[in-house]
């Protein structure tokens, strides 16, 4: 199964409870989860790597609610972290830090003694520099620090270029060719800091398996090389997997896709498993994953309620009461995340703009789109919300922050409060 929202009885649900039941108890705009997608989606990409010694790390910035941690913790997953609020939340949930990998190419002093305190995996580092104020950290705090070096490939990812993260143009990662002298000069005069991989993450929302190959088969010659000259023993391949966010409800279950043609089909768990298998199999290195989006894009949805049908000179616009400040994926990436009503459509569509009420031309979640009519009144759902959409929320127009709920089987439960007025002001004078 792709994701556990489907129409029963004429109405969208989530797994086995109505969402039009939670959006009258809990109020919208309200995210949804499913614990069965999420663990779905962990399951089958631990098992295409079948045999290979391996770890998936999920990177805890799709969605990092502590809940959905906890879900993850109970799988046995490792986690990508970017900030020290990261592994706090980890730990938090329950997690083992010695299961951490620390990404991101601005650490700072305080992140990088938290986690040295904490006994994380590796600091995935992206520079000389940053090695070094690693280096001085640690000797500061009289422990070695475990790192890896992430490589860029300079492979293009084909995706939106503000995810796209391998090429030699982004900030992203030490040029492949410098590598081999960093780890020598590393070994050498960094006493602190102990090499134990290699990583690299071309990019995110990557439907096509071509640019994973091409990057793994780059790379893979130097991992060996590393293992061989540094004894490093793990390479994390990145995470960047694309899903589904066009028709992602048309059949609720695995293989709607099958009637498309090539190039529109998504990329698939099995076809990354299958592709990536053989070129890492014999390597004798520990290979991690650092998927997001994977495990929770298409498990979470973003109940909003349509509040106006205002018909313009050129335009039918809904205005909805979920803003670009609580899905900010349509007006920074130009995302698409498909509307369906709660309600389960009889057909009509008509052409319109879905909007939401902050004061700017960007805060829309489509435009010119067919959608089956629905009315002020009632509520409509953002699918695909999942993933990089309640984390990337914010206050703007002071609006409190949406509550998150997690379904699991036929049970909700409220795993963040929304925000009160309170909350809003709260630590300002
Ligand atoms: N590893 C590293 C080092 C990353 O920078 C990222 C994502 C991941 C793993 C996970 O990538 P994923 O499997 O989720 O594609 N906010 C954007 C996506 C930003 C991705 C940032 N890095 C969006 O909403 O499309």
């Amino acid at each position: 199964r792709m994701h556990g929202f489907a129409y029963r009885h004429g109405s969208l649900h989530c797994e086995d409870v109505n969402l039009q039941t939670l959006a009258d108890e809990h109020g919208t705009p309200l995210y949804v989860y499913s614990a069965n997608t999420i663990r779905d989606h962990y399951r089958r990409l631990d098992q295409a790597l079948g045999s290979i010694d391996h770890e998936v790390a999920y990177a805890v910035k799709a969605n990092s609610n502590l809940s959905v941690l906890k879900l993850l913790v109970a799988e046995h997953a490792g986690f990508d972290i970017v900030s020290g609020g990261e592994l706090f939340r980890v730990i938090k949930a329950g997690g083992d830090p010695a299961k951490c990998t620390f990404a991101g190419v601005g650490k700072t002093r305080a992140e990088i003694e938290y986690a040295l305190q904490q006994g994380i995996y590796s600091f995935n580092v992206e520079s000389e520099e940053e090695l070094r104020y690693l280096n001085e950290v640690a000797a500061d705090l009289g422990v070695i620090a475990p790192a890896a070096v992430r490589v860029n490939p300079n492979v293009d990812a084909k995706t939106h270029k503000y995810i796209s993260t391998g090429k030699s143009e982004n900030k992203f990662g030490v040029d492949f060719d410098a590598i081999p002298d960093l780890y020598a000069r590393a070994a050498k005069e960094l006493a602190h800091v102990k090499l134990r991989g290699l990583q690299m993450h071309i990019g995110s929302q990557l439907t096509s398996i071509d640019p994973f190959i091409e990057a793994v088969e780059k790379v893979a010659p130097l991992a060996t090389h590393l293992k061989v000259t540094h004894g490093i023993e793990f390479w994390s391949i990145g995470g960047g997997i694309g899903i589904v966010y066009h028709d992602s409800l048309d059949s609720g279950g695995s293989g709607w896709w099958e009637g498309k043609p090539e190039g529109e089909r998504p990329l698939t768990i099995a076809q990354y498993g299958e592709a990536l298998f053989p070129r890492l199999e014999h390597l004798g290195l520990k290979i991690l994953l650092e998927p997001g989006r994977l495990i929770v894009g298409n498990a979470g949805v973003l109940l909003t309620k349509c509040l106006f049908e205002k018909r313009g000179k050129a335009k039918t616009f809904k205005v909805v009461d979920a803003g670009m400040n609580d899905l900010i994926r349509p007006a920074l990436y130009e995302g698409h995340h498909e509307i369906a009503p709660l309600k389960q459509p009889t057909g009509e569509t008509r052409k319109v703009d879905v909007v939401g009420p902050i004061c700017e031309s960007g805060d829309f979640f489509c435009q010119d789109r067919e959608l089956p009519d629905f009315q002020p009144g009632e509520t409509v759902a953002l699918l695909s919300a999942g993933a990089y959409g309640f984390v990337m929320a914010s206050n703007y127009n002071t609006r409190p922050l949406p509550a998150e709920i997690l379904v699991d089987g036929d049970t909700a439960r409220v795993v963040r409060k929304r925000q009160t007025l309170d909350d809003l002001i709260a630590g300002e004078s």
